[in-house]
């Protein structure tokens, strides 16, 4: 498995299914968690979903990532400036202390030394700063995860020891590594459901490679598993049930207290 996930090749589709922007409701409620003026570091900014948002609020936004056509993409979006630099969010250009804010959305289950990218987001943190996380990655109680975590069983057991999402496994985790850096949790700002599709449709997302979770699997490999995948799960779930998916988004709020 490669050190991270190469979105490179997603930039085009990416926003289809993820949302060009975040709603502009949820851009205020991270706005008046901060400063006017703020200088927010996006880690992962990817196609600047929130990056655009934020830098439409007058905020000065540095979206960072690694996969260059995803901030090309970001940077044909937007109308305020911004700033794009392509780098791994486990090694930041930026001064100690050099930002009031840091944004970390849909990233840490993809990066496989997230603990390091988190420890890079403290030291780049002013003290006092706000880190905003979304996981949004769903909940092990979920059908389309637990999709996925049998399509992971299905490659492992053909020998692809890490499939794909080498980094966090849960929220819960990235709570308590936050925690143990000396962040504090002040807040949780809720943001409804993802898109509604059904099982059959979240098959064949997997099987086209929209998904990363194909990426770095042999066409052989997924040739033999996807076909027992879409088995167990007829067997398992109505597959032409639409549901959301994640069930929910929601943003945490932490403070950079020690
Ligand atoms: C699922 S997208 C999320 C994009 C954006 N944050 C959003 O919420 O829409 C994940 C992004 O993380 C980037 N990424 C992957 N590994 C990374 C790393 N080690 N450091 C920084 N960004 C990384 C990918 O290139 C991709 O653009």
């Amino acid at each position: 498995m490669p050190e991270r996930v190469d979105f490179s090749a997603n930039a085009k589709i990416y926003d289809h299914r993820h949302g060009a922007v975040i709603s502009d409701q949820l851009a205020q409620a991270l706005a008046t968690r901060l400063p006017r003026g703020a200088t927010i570091i996006d880690i992962g900014a990817g196609t600047g979903r929130v990056s655009v948002s934020l830098a439409g609020k007058g905020f000065q936004v540095v979206a960072v990532d690694p996969a260059v056509p995803m901030l090309q993409t970001m940077k044909q979006k937007s109308a305020a400036p911004l700033w794009a630099v392509a780098a791994e969010g486990s090694r930041l250009p930026f001064r100690r202390n050099s930002a009031d804010s840091v944004v970390l959305a849909r990233l840490l289950y993809l990066v496989a030394d997230w603990q390091r990218l988190l420890r890079e987001a403290k030291e780049i943190l002013k003290p006092g700063g706000i880190l905003f996380h979304e996981w949004g990655n769903g909940d092990a109680s979920e059908a389309w995860v637990q999709v996925r975590e049998r399509a992971r069983s299905l490659f492992q057991e053909a020998g692809i020891e890490i499939p794909f999402h080498p980094g966090a496994r849960s929220e819960g985790e990235v709570d308590s590594c936050l925690r143990d850096l000396g962040f504090l949790r002040r807040d949780q700002i809720e943001a409804g459901a993802g898109p509604a599709i059904t099982l059959a449709d979240f098959l064949n997302m997997i099987q086209s490679g929209e998904l990363s979770y194909v990426w770095n699997v042999p066409k052989e490999v997924q040739d033999s598993c996807l076909p027992q995948l879409r088995c167990w799960c007829e067997g398992k779930f109505d597959v032409h049930q639409p549901a959301p998916v994640p069930a929910d988004l929601s943003w945490v709020v932490y403070e950079n207290a020690g």
